[in-house]
């Protein structure tokens, strides 16, 4: 039975739009001087209007299967980690899970607000190393920038937007996520909160009127707790994998503020170069922050096959936690074939048909009998009609799909080349 769970696809989406420091500045009453020298950040990504939550996450969850290289129709299980779902029902991860295709897939959301992305990557290894799941898609999304208090200075220049995955296989080879260490302290829970909305304040004009639909937070309260939990929980996971602090190639933090990084490589003992941060430009994404930075570790090339990561973060509840990942996979040199890149963007339109028939199955289903007894009949004779067809279109596709793999490969070793592209010794 496959015992490790390994990290083998990776993608993130930032949204386009740029909110600079500058900018900032018109907003609410602060400089450019005061955030960057307080927080480490420079600047930050907005989503637009049409954008969501899933739709962050969707963006980046096809970027993960893309590089895995593994189809949507073999993912076992999907989590979004976030605190920004699209609704309070029905989760962010069932929407995902019908944009990708995943047909076989469970799906929830999880919510531990800026940790939420190293618990689900905790529940994900679980499930794997005890069998139950082979495939699962772990996904951090957030839109911050829809439950702040754009008048309130103390927080508003410290979020952003954006979404990050990974993609977890289950495997026997050594290595992958070693261990996790979760916490959390309830009693600080009023540290950082959102009070209106939910089942104590439910959404009225009273609580719209007093902005209790935004973030609250304890800015000095939430750093001395920051700097204790990042050190305590990195060592602590350390302890689990039976891996020394020093043989930790790279330390991946929560991105919420530079001097909380700094302080906990410090009483790490970690040099600079061995603490990753991108902060500076996407600020503080909350659950997408760690996934995001660690695709940007990848394609900066900071992480290489038998390195050691520790991925650590904080956030409200309170909650806190890490993961100590062996990096097990070469990460390709060159990306996908051009083939098999159109391969996937075809997939995942496909995935946005069978939806529209899933609906209008469901339509048809709630259709009354006609006086002649026949509509429902004709209905579902049309259905499976249907059904077979997009078997058929599916099996061609495969069919297609593996002749192309095999020519691909038959090229390839006629070149000398590796599958990777690379020239074979
Ligand atoms: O993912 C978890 C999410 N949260 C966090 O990680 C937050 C952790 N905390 C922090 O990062 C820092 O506590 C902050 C960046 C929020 C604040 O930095 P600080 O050095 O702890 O500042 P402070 O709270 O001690 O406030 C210093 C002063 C205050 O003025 P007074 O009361 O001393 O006159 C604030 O009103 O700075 C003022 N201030 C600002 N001034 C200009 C607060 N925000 C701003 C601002 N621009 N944006």
């Amino acid at each position: 039975m496959p015992k490790f769970a390994h990290i083998v696809g990776w993608g993130k989406y930032m949204p386009e739009t740029i909110l600079t420091n500058k900018d900032m500045e018109g907003i609410v009453d602060t400089t450019d001087e005061w955030i960057r020298t307080r927080t480490g950040i420079e600047e930050r990504r907005i989503a637009s209007r049409e954008e969501s939550t899933s739709t962050l996450a969707i963006n980046a969850a096809r970027q993960a299967l893309t590089v895995a290289n593994i189809d949507p129709l073999k993912l076992d299980l999907i989590i979004v980690a976030t605190t920004t779902p699209d609704y309070a029902f029905p989760s962010t991860a069932c929407l995902v899970q019908d944009a990708l295709g995943a047909a076989h897939a469970a799906a929830y959301d999880l919510s531990a607000a800026c940790s939420g992305f190293i618990y689900a990557l905790s529940m994900a290894r679980d499930t794997i190393v005890a069998g139950s799941n082979r495939h699962v898609l772990v996904i951090g999304a957030e839109i911050f920038s829809r439950i702040i208090d754009w008048k309130d200075r103390n927080t508003c220049v410290l979020f952003g937007d954006g979404a990050g995955a990974v993609l977890l296989t289950a495997s026997e080879i050594p290595g992958g996520v070693l261990a996790t260490s979760l916490g959390a302290d309830g009693s600080g829970a009023d540290l950082l909160i959102i009070p209106g909305g939910g089942s104590r304040n439910p959404a009225s004009q009273e609580t719209v009127a007093e902005n209790l639909h935004t973030v609250r937070m304890n800015g000095r309260e939430v750093f001395r707790f920051a700097t204790r939990v990042m050190t305590r929980a990195s060592k602590e996971v350390a302890e689990a994998a039976h891996i020394l602090l020093e043989d930790i190639e790279l330390v991946i933090p929560h991105q919420a503020n530079a001097r909380i990084i700094e302080s906990a490589a410090k009483s790490l003992k970690m040099a600079d170069d061995r603490v990753y941060s991108n902060l500076k430009r996407y600020g503080n994404t909350s659950a997408a922050s760690i996934p995001i930075a660690l695709c940007e570790a990848i394609e900066e090339n900071r992480i290489h096959p038998g390195d050691h990561l520790i991925l650590v973060g904080f956030g409200g509840g309170l909650t806190w936690g890490a993961a100590l990942v062996q990096w097990e996979v070469s990460i390709p040199l060159t990306p996908l074939p051009r083939w098999k890149r159109i391969w996937y963007s075809l997939r995942f339109r496909w995935a946005r048909v069978e939806s529209f028939f899933r609906r209008a199955w469901r339509w048809m289903e709630g259709l009354p009998r006609t006086p002649m007894g026949q509509t429902r009949f004709l209905w579902f004779k049309a259905r499976d009609g249907l059904n077979k067809a997009g078997k058929g279109i599916s099996k061609t596709g495969k069919g297609v799909a593996k002749k192309a793999e095999k020519a691909g490969k038959g090229i390839a070793e006629k070149a000398g080349l590796s599958q990777s592209g690379e020239k074979e010794e």
